[in-house]
């Protein structure tokens, strides 16, 4: 059992995005400084953060001092070099730990991981060269997809492979990298469930969600996802056999495919707050940056409490952001601009979740026509 960290304390985060911008807000209304740890200066995260340095992960001297200017450590970007971690652990708390982060940024650990705690997955092949893409599009069949093993996010580093003629530019592309086939599975819906694991191991779930993808970036994530009693409890009970089996501390999110006939086949995680549960921190009164925060730093985990049911729209690219106006209007919708300097295509730049009464999204004929926008 371990203290709670008092308030004034100083929490470390490695990396500069939205999510650690919002778990910096988060941490900051518990007493707590943030220390932002990322390469890029003025980053979103570094923006609200009481203290930062802008150095690459690898340099020693920069995470030396890091780790004694901290309480504890903790993560917002699944990239962080795992070295980073294992050279930050000697130091200081770090949690998640290095075992968690290094699962999460390698698909075919996280496969194998999977299949270890229980945790059902699709047919997948690890394809180290071209005659092993062969084989193993043989043996799965088509269509599939080829990923890289590291490094991808919101559909980066993939091809879907339609037909045999679809190989060589797949492989042109994302070869010499390691790579993965995953078959292609043909979901009903896209849900993600998320928890919160303490100290004292301890561990709450949130309601699970429906994840719709745009162009392969997650575009709505409609809570409480409209799937049977038993799918949910499913969803929720697989989340937290791996955080168990990981004995994570912080929070841990699960992507999965729900198929037709009930059966949810997972996808890939994250040991971190998740895009999938920004609808949390307006739609419960423990959030999942609260609820990370609280983790982090050896306080209670309260039950979430989701008092609204909730569509969250991410705002990704310069069109959609240009709306903001019309979204601060609104009474029904809560906004978050992430600070981002350039508006680039496919960039999420905020979201905006639109509140409903709850059992609106049970009753909608189509949840997608509840999106703020
Ligand atoms: N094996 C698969 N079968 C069907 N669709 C897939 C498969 N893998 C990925 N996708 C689609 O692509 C999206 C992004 O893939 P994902 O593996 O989650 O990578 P990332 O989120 O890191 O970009 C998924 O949410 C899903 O919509
Ligand atoms: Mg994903």
């Amino acid at each position: 059992m371990t203290a709670p960290l008092p308030p004034g304390s100083t929490i470390g985060i490695l990396g500069g995005g939205q999510l650690g911008r919002m778990s910096a807000l988060a941490a900051a209304e518990l007493g707590y400084r943030c220390h932002v740890f990322a390469p890029e200066a003025d980053s979103p995260a570094m923006q609200v953060a009481a203290a930062r340095t802008v150095a690459p992960y690898e340099d020693p001297q920069a995470l030396a001092a890091f780790a004694a200017a901290v309480d504890v450590v903790t993560f917002e970007f699944e990239n962080v070099p795992a070295a980073t971690l294992d050279r930050l652990e000697p130091l200081v708390p770090c949690r998640p730990g290095v075992a968690a982060l290094r699962v999460g940024q390698d698909r075919v650990l996280e496969k194998r991981f999977f299949e270890q705690a229980g945790v059902a997955v699709g047919a997948w092949r690890e394809v180290t060269s071209r005659d092993a893409l062969d084989a193993a599009v043989a043996e799965l069949g088509l269509p599939a997809v080829l990923k890289t093993t590291r490094l991808g996010y919101d559909g980066r580093g993939q091809a879907v492979l339609r037909s045999p003629a679809d190989l060589d530019a797949a492989w042109a592309r994302l070869a010499p990298r390691p790579l993965i086939l995953e078959a292609f599975i043909p979901f009903e819906r896209e849900v993600s469930a998320i928890c919160a694991r303490g100290v004292d191991g301890a561990v709450v779930t949130f309601d699970v969600t429906e994840n719709r993808h745009h162009r392969h970036i997650l575009d709505l994530s409609i809570a409480p996802a409209p799937v049977a009693p038993e799918v949910a409890a499913a969803a929720r009970g697989a989340v937290v056999r791996l955080a168990e089996s990981l004995e994570l501390v912080g929070l841990l999110a699960l992507e999965m495919f729900l198929l037709p006939d009930g059966r949810l086949l997972a996808n890939e995680m994250a040991p971190r707050p998740h895009n999938s549960g920004h609808w949390t921190m307006d739609a419960c009164l423990f959030g999942q940056f609260a609820l990370h925060v609280r983790a982090v730093a050896g306080l209670p985990l309260p039950e979430p409490g989701r008092h609204h049911d909730a569509v969250m729209k991410n705002l990704v690219g310069p069109e959609v952001y240009a709306r903001w106006g019309e979204l601060a209007a609104r009474p029904d919708v809560a906004l978050h601009l992430y600070g981002k300097a350039e508006a680039r295509e496919g960039r999420k730049l905020g979201h905006a979740t639109r509140l409903l009464p709850p059992g609106s999204v049970a009753e909608a004929p189509e949840p997608h026509y509840l999106s703020p926008l």
